[in-house]
This record gives C-alpha cells, structure tokens and sequence, in this order.
C-alpha cells in the first residue's frame, strides 16, 4: 500500500524536522517576539524518528530531507544522519541548512552519507547578512559553501528568499552566480505565513524576478527530474549551475506535491500551508505497533488539501510557524 491522496497524488518525499531550534533569526522566518521553544521530552529522539522512517519507506517514501530550525545544532545529529543512510529504499538523502556550521562540519557530513546540501543564503553582502540573520557569519557560511563545493557535494542549491526592499538589488548578482560555479540558484518566493517580521508590503514574485535576471541571458528551461522538488529550473547557455524559481504564490505547484511533513514534535502535516496535522508521537510512545502508525500515515494522506489558498495580497492565516515546520 503506497500513500496516495484523494487527488491521487502519489507521497514520496518527506521532509523531517529535527529541531526547532536555529542560530539564526532570520526576518522572514522567526517572529519578532520571544518563542517558546519545545522541551526536549516533547520532540521526537532519533529512535522514534528512525521507526517513523522505515514506516515511511515501506509506503513507498524514497525521498528525505532533514530540516529544522536549523538541523545541524541537534545533538548528535550526524549519528544520525548516519543511521538514516543506512535505511534501504531511500532513493536521496539530503539537508536543508543555513550553513552556520558546515565549515567545521562537512567531512562528517560527508560521512554521513549525504551528497547534496540546500543552504539558505539570501545576500552576497556581509553587512545585509547580518541585517537578515541577526548575525554578522556571512564570511562562515560563504566559506562553507565554498568547501561543500570543492568536496564535492553535488549539487548545492542556494535558497534565496527574494524579499522587496532588501536583496531585490542582488538578483542578478545572485544569479550570476551559476555561470562558473555548479550551484543550482533558488529564487523562492516569500510565504506569509505565521508571524514573522516582514511587513504586509507588496511582494517579490517569480515572473518579476524572472524578468529582472534574463537580462543576463536567455533562461532555458531545464526538465524536472523524478526526485526534483518544487522548484522551476533553468539555465543560461553554458553557465555550469542552475537558476530556478519556487513559486507558491504566483503559480501553485498543489497538482504535482508529492510531500510530507514529519515535525520534530512528532506531528504529521500533509501540507506546509495548512495547519492540519496528526499527532503521531502519542500513538508512538503508547506503544502502537507498525501497523497502527502506518494506519496514521495514511490518515494524514487521506487529508492533503487538493490546493491552498495562498496568494499574494490574500495572506493565509496558517498558525504553524515556518520554523517549527521546515519549510
Ligand atoms: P529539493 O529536493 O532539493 O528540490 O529541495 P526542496 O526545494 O524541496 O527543499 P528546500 O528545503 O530547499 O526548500 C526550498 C523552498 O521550497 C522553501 O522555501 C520551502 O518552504 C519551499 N517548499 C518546499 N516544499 C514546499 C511545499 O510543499 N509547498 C510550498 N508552498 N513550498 C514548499
Ligand atoms: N517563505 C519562503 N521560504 C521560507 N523559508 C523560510 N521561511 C520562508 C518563508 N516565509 C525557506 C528558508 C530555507 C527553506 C527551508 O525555507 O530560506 O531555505
């Protein structure tokens, strides 16, 4: 039995959250207020990860990322990273990080059994790094990357967060940035949801950003392959990276979601815009055998939305924070 949904959408890719804690604060992602942050005995150890895991994978799961806040800054995270590698039947493993700690960290990255890497980067400025992020690391993680992509790690893609205002002045810089590096440059389009501290101003969306970067060249478009995820992909003539656009708002992508969301408080969410969930982490520590969670896989399956609602100028009211969900 595979986790196919009422629009016959076919589930492989889940996306786990580990922690949702980061050592970032990023404007668009953390509310500007203190948050409570889950105790340790309310997120899911690795075990319990790890059982939801081959659960999943029986289902028909081939495709994990493991994301936060910020996944690198669990405690013994590359244990377990290891452990995940080890599971047969995933077709690709890979992270979602701001790349605080990669620089230190990629060789047992690597060991770990992870090939590729997605790092959040939305400014090639130092000054605005630390405007965004609430600290002054650009150099650590540009540094970072650079060491990603001479190990070998292929391939890496850049996640920008295009934000009116604040890095509209970098697109093109940004991607540029494609034609003599193998990065695969993401122009994500900004999601309103939960509290963040951005502003209710007009948006930056794919068709300007599009616009505004095939001043560099023709944009030719690249097919989508089976494991890709959400974003349109491109790429200039004889440029040795990628330039692709993730765009909720402009252009829904429902019809061809194939993901699940496993959050580190052990809840299953069939869609990053909707506040819909299933508690597993209850079933789980009651002692539910496989059988009975998968039972709640397919649970969470059966209430995928068939489309979300969001759209610029009509923001959803989605109270999950996109810290505590991964992205
Ligand atoms: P690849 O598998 O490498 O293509 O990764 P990905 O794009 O699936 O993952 P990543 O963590 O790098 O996420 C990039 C952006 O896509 C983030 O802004 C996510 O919030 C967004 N994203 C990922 N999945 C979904 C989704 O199901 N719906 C929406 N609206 N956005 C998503
Ligand atoms: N809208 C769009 N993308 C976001 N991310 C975090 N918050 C938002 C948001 N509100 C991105 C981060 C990270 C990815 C997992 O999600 O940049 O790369």
């Amino acid at each position: 039995m595979k986790l196919i949904d009422p629009c016959n959408r076919h589930l492989n890719y889940l996306r786990i959250s580990i922690t949702d804690r980061c050592n970032l604060k990023c404007l668009y992602c953390v509310p500007r207020d203190q948050i409570a942050r889950l105790s340790h005995k309310d997120i899911l150890t690795y075990e319990e990860i790890l059982r939801l895991v081959k659960i999943g994978v029986k289902l028909g799961i081939t495709k994990l990322r493991v994301t936060g806040g910020e996944p690198l800054v669990r405690k013994g995270v590359y244990g377990f990273l290891s452990e995940l590698s080890r599971i047969d039947g995933l077709a690709d493993l890979s992270l979602t990080t701001n790349g605080v700690s990669l620089k230190d960290n990629l060789t047992r990255i690597k060991s770990a059994g992870i090939k590729r890497i997605n790092i959040s980067l939305d400014t090639l400025k130092r000054n605005k790094f630390h405007k965004i992020t609430g600290l002054d690391l650009f150099d650590q993680v540009w540094r970072g990357i650079e060491m990603a992509r001479d190990m070998g790690f292929h391939p890496i893609k850049l996640n920008i967060v295009a934000l009116n205002g604040i890095n509209d002045d970098e697109l093109k810089d940004m991607a540029r940035l494609s034609f003599d590096n193998p990065f695969y440059i993401r122009f994500i389009e900004y999601m309103p949801i939960g509290d963040s501290q951005m502003g209710n101003g007009p948006l930056l969306l794919a068709p300007e950003i599009k616009k505004r970067i095939s001043e560099l060249g023709q944009l030719i478009p690249v097919r989508n392959s089976i494991n890709d995820g959400p974003a349109q992909r491109y790429r200039f003539a004889g440029a040795r990276g990628e330039v692709g656009f993730i765009h909720a708002l402009s252009h829904h992508f429902c019809d061809r979601c194939n993901r699940l969301r496993l959050t580190a408080s052990g809840k299953l969410r069939p869609c990053l815009l909707s506040d819909h969930h299933e508690d597993i982490k209850g079933p789980l520590r009651e002692g539910r055998t496989d059988d009975e969670l998968a039972e709640i896989f397919f649970k969470a399956v059966r209430h995928k939305p068939s489309d979300h609602n969001l759209a610029a100028g009509n923001p959803l009211r989605v109270c999950g924070q996109m810290h505590a969900i991964g992205g």
